[in-house]
């Protein structure tokens, strides 16, 4: 029986998606993409979806896109179907909720700053390595992180590729609360199902006016797309990503020349 990479599962009002890829850490495949497309889109249309909530089976959230797919690539995001579920997911209209298992590497992150509750377990951290594979920030990430925790925090995330611990993703708001790991799914899912009974119109404008002018969002990952497709013509990503997938430390000492 095939696998399914995306568990979906739904009750009072609640949507919830799993990536369930353990074995992989959950990273998302181009298939995984868009099943969680498919699955926003549905949840839009369907007045019964009151709330989404994403989550992660195993010790992991997701550790991102996969590294794989990521070789077989060649332009921008835009028009991908990892940039299909960005897109989707930067304009969901219903609220978001997130429960972090465990690392949340790349879009595991960065779908993070489009959700609009976000439970943690000790054991989650938030990392964006994208310089790291020679890549450049996603999801419109560049801007937001920015201006959720301030350029000095951003960069070090961004920059520097440094992880951010449940604890510090807290004390820098990108983490509504920290919950023990064995209550987390059940907190998180009890959150959302408080969400699903509010008032939908009124929830919806709210998150509506707290997010501003999608316009600028949008503007914003159209520059990243045409940088990510400057950045897979280059060699450095080719060199970290075949580095990753040959468990070596990648050497970048040609790829500057
Ligand atoms: N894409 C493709 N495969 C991935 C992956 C990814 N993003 N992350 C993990 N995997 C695979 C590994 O290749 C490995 O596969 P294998 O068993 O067939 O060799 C399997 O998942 C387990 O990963 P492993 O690295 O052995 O587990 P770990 O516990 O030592 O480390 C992580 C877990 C998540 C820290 C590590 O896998 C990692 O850093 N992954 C890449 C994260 C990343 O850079 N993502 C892209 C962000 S843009």
């Amino acid at each position: 029986m095939t696998q399914e990479l995306i568990l979906i599962h739904e009750a009072d009002g609640v949507l919830e998606l799993r990536f369930n890829r353990p074995e992989k850490k959950n990273a998302i495949t181009g298939a995984m993409y868009d099943a969680l497309t498919t699955a926003l889109a549905d949840a839009a249309a369907r007045p019964a979806v009151r709330a989404v909530l994403v989550t992660g089976e195993g010790d992991v959230f997701t550790a991102g896109n996969d590294i794989k797919d990521f070789l077989a690539m060649s332009g921008g995001l835009t028009g991908t179907s990892a940039g299909r579920f960005i897109r989707a997911a930067a304009t969901f209209g219903k609220p978001l909720v997130a429960a972090v298992n465990g690392p949340a590497i790349g879009i595991g992150t960065t779908l993070l700053l489009h959700c609009d509750l976000v439970y943690a377990s000790p054991a989650a951290s938030l990392s964006v390595p994208f310089v790291d594979l020679g890549l450049v920030p996603e999801a419109g990430s560049s801007m937001l992180l920015p201006s959720r925790v301030g350029t000095a925090r951003a960069s070090a995330l961004l920059m520097l590729g440094e992880p951010m611990d449940a604890e510090a993703a807290h004390a820098a708001g990108l983490v509504t609360a920290l919950v023990p790991a064995v209550e987390l799914r059940e907190h998180a899912r009890a959150k959302a199902q408080k969400l699903a009974a509010k008032p939908p119109a009124a929830l919806a404008a709210t998150r509506a006016l707290m997010r501003g002018d999608p316009g600028a969002l949008l503007a914003q990952m159209d520059r990243e797309s045409a940088a990510f497709a400057q950045a897979l013509q280059d060699a450095e990503a080719r060199e970290a990503f075949t580095a990753f997938l040959e468990r070596r430390t990648p050497n970048f000492s040609a790829a500057a020349e």
